[in-house]
């Protein structure tokens, strides 16, 4: 049958009814976007002609992997989405140059210490090199942003993340920073070097990639907010240019211009990096999504 089917006027009273077109209360933008959705969802059960078995199947696998919806997001690609929507609307505002943006990820815990100067984000014992990163934070003309603070965390060498490690081997604020910087707009931090991650053996998001045909796994890499008076927060990451995955990240969050190679000497590794800002043109450019995360 052809997707006209969901035209007929059955289903688009159905639609209007189920999405109170015709009720005095509700959210009207909220009514909007869930009619165009359960049409989207009505319009793709009629082109692949889908059982109610499957059908069912699916409405199952939603309902047991709601714990994991924030890793299924990155690894469909939708949180990468969001990335290059938001790039084309600014570059449509002129609002271009900077260090570009990509994922935040589901890993953040608000509330890690705030310290001052050269930090170091390793509480644990992880036995594997150790990463030194240094830079700057710049303007648009490349001056110094005064007064930033940089937001930072990672995995350990296992690829886990502190309060999200199964292993419970890891203290609440492992790998994890705010570092205040200076007038000079000048940070450097040392840490354990992480490694890459994967998504929990047989968890939700596992499974999907599997029936996919695809794997769970990121390359190594650090992420950063960048928040400064005066400047628009930035979320970024950077990942090794030289890790395996660094060309086939499942969560889309690789990027040209955010691949750095560490220079491996020893057991130490280095990364040069300087961010560049875009100045905030509003006040509400300053500030983070409204994303609920983690605070600890
Ligand atoms: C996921 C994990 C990450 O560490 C990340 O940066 C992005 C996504 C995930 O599990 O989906
Ligand atoms: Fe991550």
């Amino acid at each position: 049958m052809n997707t006209d089917f969901v035209k007929t006027e059955a289903v688009q009273t159905l639609l209007d009814r189920a999405t109170g077109k015709d009720a005095e209360g509700g959210n009207p933008r909220l009514k909007a976007i869930t009619r165009d959705l359960l049409e989207a969802v009505m319009e793709t059960i009629v082109k692949h002609d889908i059982s109610e078995s499957e059908f069912w199947q699916a409405v199952n696998f939603l309902q047991q992997s709601a714990g994991e919806f924030g890793l299924i997001v990155p690894g469909t690609g939708i949180e990468h989405f969001l990335d290059l929507y938001m790039d084309a609307k600014d570059a449509e505002a002129g609002l271009t140059g900077g260090t570009p943006r990509t994922i935040e990820g589901p890993l953040y815990v608000a509330g890690a210490p705030l310290v001052e100067g050269e930090a170091d984000l390793s509480v644990d014992p992880d036995d594997t090199d150790t990463l030194y990163m240094s830079g700057k934070v710049v303007g648009p003309d490349g001056e110094p942003v005064k007064d930033a603070i940089v937001h930072v965390w990672h995995a350990n060498s296992k690829g886990w993340y502190s309060h999200f490690d199964p292993t419970g081997e890891q203290t609440p604020f492992n790998n994890r920073r705010r570092i205040k910087l200076g007038p000079d707009g000048q940070y450097s931090f040392r840490s354990k070097m992480p490694n890459g991650y994967s998504v929990p053996p047989e968890g939700a998001t596992d499974k999907l990639m599997q029936a996919l045909g695809r794997h769970g796994n990121r390359p190594a890499h650090v992420h950063f907010f960048i928040e400064a008076p005066g400047y628009r927060t930035l979320t970024t990451q950077i990942n090794f240019g030289d890790d395996p995955f660094a060309a086939d990240d499942f969560a889309f969050g690789t990027r040209e211009g955010l691949l750095p190679v560490p220079n491996r000497q020893g057991d130490s590794a280095y990364i040069g990096f300087d961010f560049q800002l875009q100045r905030a043109k509003a006040e509400a450019e300053q500030a983070f999504s409204s994303r609920q995360r983690l605070e600890a």
